[in-house]
């Protein structure tokens, strides 16, 4: 299911009184889970999610699975639907994330593709609400590659009147799909939607600085070209933060190439919320599956 603009602002309505007091509304759901790639926060939230909230998660990698002798990913989401509620994947090519949602009986949740990361970006906004208040109208700066995440992103913030500038190097811009929806989300919602080359001109008047890795799960053969595409320009450090608005927040999905994408003095600085973005994800996700899977929920 792709989620609409209510849709996700029930999401982060919903997150933030489960924040306060879990309910077990999820009592005897599963949730399966492949993991094609690793991954700590994710699966972590998830499971916790699942548990906290009465269910289970059946965590499934590679190994695990009879995907890595052959079956198909059509025939495993067939079987993973006769035993699961709902099924959610990490994959390294997105349109894996296609076949199991056309194949699957129950819906699908992307856990993080080589394209998007959107429950990534849930409990991002979820973030930003809690320290910002008002969505509508902050000024977002994207430093770095227009990766899964950041294409995430461009679209969530946008969607959610959200001003956002992207600074990256010819050749790393996001993804053209999510360029456009985030252009048309951005002249619906009348914000801003830019993409630079000049990470100091991005920062100007930012509301939030966000980076990721510079070489995702799956570039590894691209290191050396990306290293030197990025480095030094798109680097966060206090310099280009000084920038940026004087209470403006850093926020990292996680995880962190220290010393790379980002310094120490800035990732552990009084102005990087990321670690209450890695449990955001935890009451973010909880809100998602709820939509997903109580029926009714929305009278709750
Ligand atoms: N941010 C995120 O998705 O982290 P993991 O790769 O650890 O799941
Ligand atoms: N862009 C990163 C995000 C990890 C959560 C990757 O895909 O590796």
């Amino acid at each position: 299911m792709e989620l609409t603009t209510k849709e996700i602002e029930y999401i982060i309505k919903l997150a933030l009184k489960l924040k306060k007091k879990s309910e077990p509304l999820l009592k005897k759901k599963v949730l399966a889970m492949i993991f094609q790639k690793p991954s700590t926060r994710t699966r972590m939230s998830f499971e916790v999610a699942m548990l906290e909230m009465g269910g289970h998660a059946v965590n499934l990698t590679m190994n695990d699975l009879q995907l890595s002798r052959g079956e198909t990913v059509e025939d495993t989401a067939r079987t993973l639907s006769v035993y699961a509620d709902v099924i959610g994947a990490r994959v390294y090519d997105h349109n894996d994330i296609v076949k199991i949602a056309n194949a699957a009986n129950v819906p699908v949740i992307n856990m993080l593709s080589d394209i998007y990361h959107p429950c990534q970006v849930l409990g991002d906004l979820l973030t930003i609400k809690e320290l910002k208040k008002e969505l509508k109208g902050l000024k977002l700066t994207w430093i770095g590659d227009g990766n899964n995440v950041c294409n995430s992103l461009i679209a969530g913030c946008a969607m959610m009147g959200i001003n956002v500038t992207v600074a990256c190097p010819n050749g790393y811009q996001p993804y053209r799909e999510a360029v456009d929806f985030a252009k048309e989300k951005a002249v619906q919602n009348k914000c801003i939607f830019e993409i630079t080359s000049d990470p100091k001109q991005a920062v100007k008047n930012a509301d939030i600085v966000y980076t990721d890795a510079f070489v995702s799960m799956g570039n590894e053969t691209e290191k050396n070209a990306r290293l030197e595409a990025f480095l030094p320009g798109y680097q966060v450090n206090k310099e280009l933060m000084k920038l940026s608005k004087h209470n403006a927040i850093f926020m990292h999905c996680l995880p962190a190439k220290r010393g790379v994408e980002v310094t120490d003095d800035v990732i552990d600085g009084k102005q990087s919320v990321v670690w209450q973005e890695a449990e955001n994800r935890l009451h973010a996700q909880k809100a998602l599956l709820c939509l997903m899977l109580v029926e009714n929920i929305k009278d709750l």
